[in-house]
């Protein structure tokens, strides 16, 4: 049986994707590469330099020229990769608020896009990969061969990003979240360039009412029948 090489993970944020694409690679033995702390990564640059996130120009010449390394956990604290930005390590300053309340904002910019596609593709031609994002089916790999668009509720993504939160101790209510959610939800999918949207072979899953284990069994069965 021929697995599929290059698995793309689609969905709104907080649908369960980086955990579904994690344990994926794991049991298959794949590279889990998060397409979203990219963006991430340069939003927190920005915000670090105090540069104005609408100064495309400026943000889009961070895209190009910073230096965005995702390599194995080098501390056993809870993370999946290290992520560092010229070096430093980031992992956890790219999942502040501050970051989650403007990365939408860089994510639609053309530039920044093309500069950071380029280094997905690269990645992703190499095969054995499972990476995450919102366009990874429809723009950076549309020739993978198992597509899946998992989406959720927004009530329930809301719900799902405010335990986290609070499990991380940040200062937030679940109105903020969800507010917040709705916000990313409206300008990922209405930006001009790689809108969130399934690509038409895609495979769309609804979590609202899986467990992680179900999300999971569930794709497995889409990736033993692919082939
Ligand atoms: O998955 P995430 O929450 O870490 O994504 C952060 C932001 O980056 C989100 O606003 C969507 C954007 N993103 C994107 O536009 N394209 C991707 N391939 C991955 C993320």
């Amino acid at each position: 049986m021929s697995l599929p090489s290059t698995i793309a993970i689609d969905g709104p944020a907080a649908s369960g994707k980086s955990t579904l694409a994690r344990r994926l690679a794991e049991r298959l033995n794949y590279l889990y590469f998060d397409t979203g702390v990219m963006y991430r990564a340069v939003t927190w640059l920005a915000l670090e330099r105090q540069a104005s996130l609408e100064d495309e120009a400026l943000i889009t010449r961070f895209a190009e020229e910073t230096q965005i390394d995702v390599r194995p956990p080098s501390k056993d604290d809870g993370r999946a990769y290290d992520v560092l930005v010229d070096g430093e390590d980031v992992t956890w300053a790219i999942r502040s608020p501050e970051v989650d309340a403007n990365v939408s904002v860089v994510a639609a910019y053309a530039g920044v896009r093309r500069a950071l596609t380029e280094q997905q593709r690269r990645i992703g031609l190499r095969g054995r990969v499972v990476m995450v994002g919102r366009d990874i089916g429809t723009v950076v790999l549309p020739e993978a061969e198992l597509k899946i668009y998992l989406d959720a509720s927004v009530e329930e993504r809301a719900r799902r990003r405010y335990q986290e939160c609070v499990a991380r101790g940040d200062a937030v209510t679940y109105e903020e979240v969800l507010q917040a959610m709705k916000r990313r939800d409206q300008i990922d999918s209405t930006r001009a360039v790689a809108p969130l949207r399934p690509a038409e072979d895609a495979v769309i899953l609804n979590s609202d009412d899986l467990t992680a284990e179900q999300v999971i069994e569930q794709v497995l069965s889409y990736v033993r029948n692919c082939g």
